[in-house]
């Protein structure tokens, strides 16, 4: 489905809600297109390249209406590494917790990495005069529809005017080299490289320069992390956190829970991102229950947006076993240990030590 491997764990039809099985990412570096996670809260826009506008207004001294053409040939063409990663990854964790209802339990897969190419936000914000004040936000509206949205309402978000004029945030058309496929906005969308999967606006048609975050459902009610006696039915807009910058996290990709392993040399692989502006520093695995740690080997990550991989050759011996991993970065910050002490109504945010569970044979 939507040029998707046929291993991809759909979450949903329709809208499609898909990623791929944790071994699948484990060789780390760029995802392969038909293996790169899907996301979506309604049905795809199907814009030709020729019908496509972008509308460029609010806080600039020049308001822009751009053509595919005028985007691609105006302004530079950037390519930035980046993986994008849903607030709702390792949602099926939390599930263990507290349920948590209409939400989709994504395991380890929605996550991945893309070779994005586009035009700097920045470039074509400076392009329009976009006013320079700290305090401003920009706000990007998309023409899908998301029928879970109260009310009912085309998809949007917004990113502080900081960050969008940070050099690694682009309007890209390309993807792996590719034109932008249309199930992941195509096409144009915005990627927030460091940002909650969220903030990447797909099939993006306006943008807003605006003195406050844009009022959308999915930034004014959705991905917040509520405190978790909250009645997602009741809050009111602007209540919780807003999700932006993504947490220092890890997760173990092979093996996965539930597999069986052979007694002897297992080797353990996965990925550690830290939070925005920072780095991971070291990652540590146990394979008996947090007692003792050793230090996996780091690989060299394929751009400072991108997921670093690790991985550590441990002997085990025949029975179950819980394999943890932990991150650490440059600011000496670790992962929360317990996946209990992060549940929230809706699921957003697990960076507890990745585990899991196998039988060795
Ligand atoms: N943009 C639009 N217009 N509509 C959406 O539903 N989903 C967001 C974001 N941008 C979404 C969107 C979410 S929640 C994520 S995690 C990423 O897109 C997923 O991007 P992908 O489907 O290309 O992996």
């Amino acid at each position: 489905m939507w040029g998707k491997r046929e291993d991809m764990i759909v979450r949903d039809q329709s809208p499609f809600n898909a990623e791929p099985p944790a071994a699948v990412l484990a060789e780390g570096g760029v995802t392969a297109l038909d293996a790169f996670y899907a996301r979506n809260h309604g049905a795809f826009p199907d814009i030709p390249v020729e019908e496509w506008r972008l509308t460029v207004d609010g806080m600039v001294d020049n308001a822009l209406e751009l053509t595919y053409e005028e985007l691609t040939t105006r302004f530079a063409a950037h390519l930035v590494v980046a993986t994008l990663a849903c607030a709702g990854n390792r949602r099926a964790e939390l599930l263990k917790v507290r349920p948590i209802p209409g939400k989709d339990p994504w395991e380890h897969g929605a996550i991945s990495t893309a070779e994005w190419t586009g035009a700097r936000l920045a470039d074509v914000l400076e392009g329009a005069g976009v006013h320079h004040d700290e305090n401003l936000h920009v706000a990007f509206a998309a023409p899908d529809v998301a029928p879970e949205a109260r009310p009912v309402q085309s998809y949007g978000s917004s990113i502080s005017l900081r960050k969008a004029l940070s050099a690694e945030v682009l309007l890209a058309w390309e993807m792996n080299g590719q034109p932008l496929p249309r199930v992941h906005g195509g096409p144009v969308r915005v990627v927030v490289p460091g940002y909650i999967g969220a903030r990447s606006v797909k099939w993006v048609t306006s943008m807003t320069v605006q003195a406050f975050p844009s009022q959308n459902y999915f930034q004014a009610l959705d991905y917040r992390i509520l405190p978790p006696e909250a009645d997602v039915d009741t809050v009111a807009p602007g209540e919780g956190i807003p999700l932006s910058s993504l947490p220092l996290n890890c997760d173990i990709l092979t093996p996965t829970d539930g597999d069986r392993a052979a007694a002897g040399p297992l080797t353990i692989r996965g990925w550690a991102l830290a939070g925005d502006g920072h780095d991971v520093a070291r990652v540590d695995v146990s394979v008996d229950q947090g007692r003792t740690w050793r230090q996996a080997t780091l690989e060299q990550p394929p751009s400072r947006w991108a997921w670093r991989m690790w991985s550590l050759t441990v002997d085990v011996d025949t029975g179950p076993l819980t394999v943890m991993a932990r991150a650490w970065d440059d600011t000496g910050a670790v992962q929360p240990e317990f996946t209990a002490s992060l549940w929230n109504p809706r699921g957003y945010g697990n960076n507890a030590y990745a585990r899991i569970e196998l039988t060795v044979m």
